[in-house]
């Protein structure tokens, strides 16, 4: 883990509310995992920093931002050259089986930011992958021409807009037969869903929580696990599906 000042390297709205930043940070992006985040400052007047999922860590360090208050806002409105201080790689990120050679991804919204970073390396291994993503409508789909070659993507729209028309667990039955190991990154209602439905398969899920410190010294991000509580960013943000607690979170 490390702290360092890493000037922007470009920042562009590709969605919606939604922007790529990337930033010179070679010392972060060296040893990052999928799954990992960054703790993110805001800037001057801002106290807390952000957790971001890293998309991307070659030929810079890549993070998929929604603009969602003033603090994410700020960092939409950063400029290549301007300086950016950030904490990383933190948390624990996914963890493939060696023997697992076909890997389904499920992403909800910009969970494909996390899931896309995993396929990569994936598909460097020689593992075959699929990733399904879905959003309600086409303006919540990360944009499919940035996936790498080699990648099975489907995607589900629940008003038809691109791809599949529906929600995206309604395909997961047909998807999972085929997959050795399964990981997602999305809203708690679509785990919910999953853990009905993929019951004979491994599934890694990476939790979103309100974050304050980033490394297990605020007790923010406490989740319920049946190995008792665990902070999602010291132990987490990436759980077995089995070890949450989902009817008590
Ligand atoms: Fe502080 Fe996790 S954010 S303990």
């Amino acid at each position: 883990m490390k702290r360092i000042t890493a000037p922007v390297i470009s920042n562009r709205s590709l969605m919606p509310e939604t922007y790529l930043l990337e930033v010179d940070a070679p010392p972060i992006a060296a040893e990052a995992r999928p799954g990992q985040f960054c703790m993110v400052h805001c800037g001057e007047g801002y106290f807390l920093r952000r957790p971001l999922s890293i998309h991307r860590a070659a030929d810079g360090l890549a993070f998929w931002l929604r603009v969602v208050g003033r603090g994410s806002a700020a960092l939409a409105g950063l400029h290549p050259g301007d300086k950016v201080d950030i904490i990383g790689p933190l948390g624990n990120g996914y963890s493939v089986r060696p023997g697992a050679r076909s890997l389904l991804l499920v992403a909800g919204g910009m969970g494909a930011a996390p899931l896309a970073f995993l396929a990569r390396k994936a598909l460097r291994e020689e593992r075959s992958v699929t990733l399904v993503i879905g959003g309600r409508t086409r303006t919540q789909i990360y944009p499919v021409e940035m996936l790498p070659a080699g990648l099975h993507v489907v995607v589900v729209t629940e008003d038809g807009s691109q791809g599949e028309k529906g929600l995206l667990t309604d395909f997961l039955p047909g998807l999972v037969r085929n997959a050795d190991q399964i990981f997602s990154c999305g809203p708690v209602a679509m785990y919910r869903a999953m853990r009905q439905i993929v019951v004979d398969r491994p599934v890694q899920v990476s939790m979103e929580a309100w974050m304050g410190c980033g490394m297990g010294a605020c007790y923010a991000c406490t989740t319920l696990t049946r190995q008792g509580p665990k902070q999602v960013c010291r132990d987490g943000p990436v759980f077995d599906i089995q070890d949450i607690l989902w009817d008590e979170i």
